[in-house]
């Protein structure tokens, strides 16, 4: 069979790679990937194709005998590419636009929330400053403003003062992010540790399919403005199987039927942001995608076949297959980051030392690179690279992913010496 896998970043490249290894490409299979990366080139034939533009996507599967298109990040997704390519005939991994609005808008997961009673913060929709001052007295603080739509991670504000939330409607609500800035929600504080689950459904069955922490300040120590993810691991031990469980009876579960029973049944993974609480988990978010770099480290510990259980998915045939097994390990990745980022980075910076980085076991992802013509690997986005490894403890995936950071030469690069120091102390008895 071949496959077509869309994106073009860290994430894409993990996923890229653990297909390549897949039995469905099996006797000559080629898997695709578009537009994709020069690490993904490594797995995969790239080809010029704009998930935009639905027709020529569908045109291209249908002229290279596409047996399965795995859509990798969400803008596409939110856009309907998922339901233009099932129209076509093609079994597709992710959701339908009208179930990505779990990702594509806050308030629509927080109104299915209510209506499910998935336990998740007090919270109001609003989408004129006058009404949304009146609302946000009726909370305490800090409270947590969003925008509802897409906002690349830049829509949300934990607002310590009054003011600070005032100032994020009213930058919200005046437009700051076009469309997406149309409405808001102001939102309960929860207090407690992230956490990120995730499950695959095809709108029926659920398959746990790992756990994950990622630190999404710039700044060590989890300071500074935040970013996409500067680093992450898996799985989050914090996650244990008792809370795990209720994460799937209260959350995701509910979130499944709640799905079906309103005619826009889920299919894909969905990536659950979860506030470990004290009195159990409650839904931050939903993405209808996975992480990234969350992504890097669940395939990092997967041990089965990435092809056939995305296919089965797209399928609705989950109920029929052995449910993922995962690694005992610890996996760890640790972004490298072009100077500037989150603002803006520094591109073109050179590259190299990436198989010297690899030569212990660890992977190194590529998340913002390109070739130039004269072939030298340069950056050219924010988070360029993603150091990833594997070890029988967190300290041992940090040590080696660490150790592969620093074969890697990149002037322009910077990176957190933090990731994971959570995991680190709890494993690490009390000094003294
Ligand atoms: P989101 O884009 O919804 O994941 O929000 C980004 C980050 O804001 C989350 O990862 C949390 O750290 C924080 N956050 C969002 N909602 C809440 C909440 N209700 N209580 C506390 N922190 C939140
Ligand atoms: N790392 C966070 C995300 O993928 O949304």
């Amino acid at each position: 069979m071949n496959i077509l896998l869309l994106g073009s970043g860290g994430r894409e490249h993990a996923l890229a790679w653990k297909l390549a290894q897949s039995a469905l490409l099996a006797g000559g299979g080629t898997l695709f990937a578009a537009p994709g990366n020069p690490g993904i080139a490594a797995h995969a034939q790239l080809v010029a194709l704009e998930a935009t533009d639905h027709a020529s996507v569908i045109a291209f599967c249908a002229a290279n005998s596409i047996g399965l298109v795995v859509i990798g990040p969400e803008a596409p997704l939110v856009d309907g590419l998922a339901d233009s390519l099932r129209g076509a005939g093609i079994a597709t991994f992710g959701p339908s636009r009208a179930a990505a609005q779990l990702e594509g808008s806050k308030g629509f997961t927080k109104d299915m929330c209510a209506r499910a009673g998935i336990p998740t913060g007090a919270y109001v929709r609003v989408s004129a400053l006058p009404e949304a001052l009146v609302a946000l007295k009726g909370f305490a603080i800090p409270v947590v403003i969003k925008a509802d739509g897409l906002a690349a991670g830049k829509g949300v504000t934990v607002a310590e003062t009054r003011e600070q939330a005032e100032a994020a409607l009213c930058e919200i609500l005046s437009g700051r992010f076009g469309e997406a800035g149309a409405e808001a929600v102001i939102e309960e504080f929860l207090d407690g540790e992230e956490a990120s689950f995730f499950a695959l459904t095809d709108g029926a069955t659920i398959l746990p399919f790992g756990s994950a922490q990622d630190h999404k300040r710039v700044g060590e120590g989890d300071t500074g403005p935040n970013t996409g993810g500067m680093g992450a691991y898996s799985p989050a031990r914090v996650l244990t199987p008792e809370i795990e469980a209720e994460a799937l009876t209260r959350i995701i579960a509910p979130t499944v039927k709640a799905m079906a029973d309103a005619g826009m049944p889920y299919s894909g993974v969905l990536y659950a942001g979860l506030m470990l609480t004290r009195t159990g988990p409650q839904l931050i978010e939903y993405n209808a995608r996975f992480g990234d770099p969350e992504c890097q480290v669940l395939m990092m510990r997967l041990d089965s076949d990435l092809g056939e259980i995305l296919l089965a998915c797209a399928e609705n045939r989950l109920a029929a297959i052995a449910p993922p097994r995962f690694s005992d390990d610890t996996a760890l990745t640790i972004v490298i980051a072009a100077e500037g980022y989150p603002g803006t980075p520094a591109k073109g910076g050179a590259i190299t030392g990436l198989a010297e980085a690899e030569a212990d076991g660890a992977k190194v992802f590529h998340a913002g690179t390109a070739l130039t013509e004269g072939g030298t690997l340069v950056a050219q986005g924010g988070r360029v690279l993603n150091a990833t490894a594997r070890g029988a403890s967190v300290a041992e995936a940090q040590a080696r992913a660490y150790a592969a950071v620093d074969l890697v030469e990149f002037a322009d690069g910077f990176c957190r010496r933090d990731i994971g120091w959570r995991e680190v102390a709890r494993e690490t008895p009390a000094a003294g």
